[in-house]
């Protein structure tokens, strides 16, 4: 379903799924008056400068598997980049999608569950495709396609590529979780050796990264040598600059 300007296309998916929309109901808008994004912040959604859009999902998995179906979206919208606009993207766990390690891409990911049942979850994607600038403070960490390629590229141009690949991961995430996992690890600067800041609510504190668990979380290397498993919420990370050679 199309449509020129939505509140959030988040936010009507989810009244759609609560009226029983099947699995695969898609809903895109030109413009979102209030975008939303993760950790409680807005997402800047004029008209015609980004990809908007919603999927509603009924997954057969145990909600505390689920946070693989949000590495495999990244992992669609990454594919989406290099196969059809030739950008090398990163990833940025969980589920940033970075060029130039600038963020273009955020997913957000909204579910409910009853009990130990997964009822729906919306999976929400923007994608920033035709800003020519941004405000002043996101400017240093943010970038669109039309920065990076020099070119205008259309919501329906990006779409449809990316619904194949979310396919596919999608169906991935819950046959072969495994493949899913080694292919985001392989796409994210942010999984191996790399010195992050991880900020919560809970406090802040360092670490080196060490993959990913089967079931999608962090392993984050204290300077102490123990390990914590990061679960994707309210958590962000930032890179740390790496360590001088010879200090620990
Ligand atoms: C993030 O904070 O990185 C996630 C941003 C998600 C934005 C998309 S745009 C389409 C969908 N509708 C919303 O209100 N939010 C998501």
């Amino acid at each position: 379903m199309e449509f020129d300007t939505l509140p959030s296309t988040n936010e009507l998916a989810r009244e759609m799924a609560v009226q029983g929309a099947v699995e695969g109901t898609t809903i895109l808008a030109r413009e979102q008056t209030a975008g939303r994004g993760r950790l409680g912040r807005t997402w800047t959604s004029a008209a015609g400068e980004g990809l908007y859009v919603s999927i509603i999902l009924r997954p057969k998995v145990q909600p505390r598997r689920f946070s693989i179906m949000t590495l495999a979206s990244a992992v669609a919208v990454a594919e989406t980049l290099i196969s059809e606009f030739a950008v090398t993207p990163d990833i940025k766990w969980p589920n940033d999608v970075l060029v130039s390690d600038r963020k273009v891409c955020g997913i957000l990911l909204e579910t409910a569950t009853e009990g130990d049942k997964l009822e729906y979850a919306i999976l929400g994607i923007g994608v920033n495709l035709g800003q020519p600038d941004f405000p002043d403070d996101i400017r240093e960490s943010s970038t669109s396609l039309l920065l990076e390629t020099r070119r205008l590229i259309g919501a329906e141009e990006f779409l449809w590529p990316l619904l194949d690949r979310l396919q596919y991961w999608y169906q991935a995430a819950t046959s072969a979780p495994a493949q899913c996992l080694a292919r985001w690890e392989q796409l994210s600067s942010y999984a191996r050796d790399c010195r992050v800041r991880v900020i919560s609510t809970a406090g802040d504190y360092d670490g080196v990264t060490r993959g990913l668990t089967e079931t999608g979380s962090l392993i984050v290397e204290l300077p102490g040598g123990e390990s914590r498993e990061v679960v994707s919420g309210e958590v962000s990370l930032r890179r740390l600059p790496a360590a001088a050679k010879g200090s620990s």
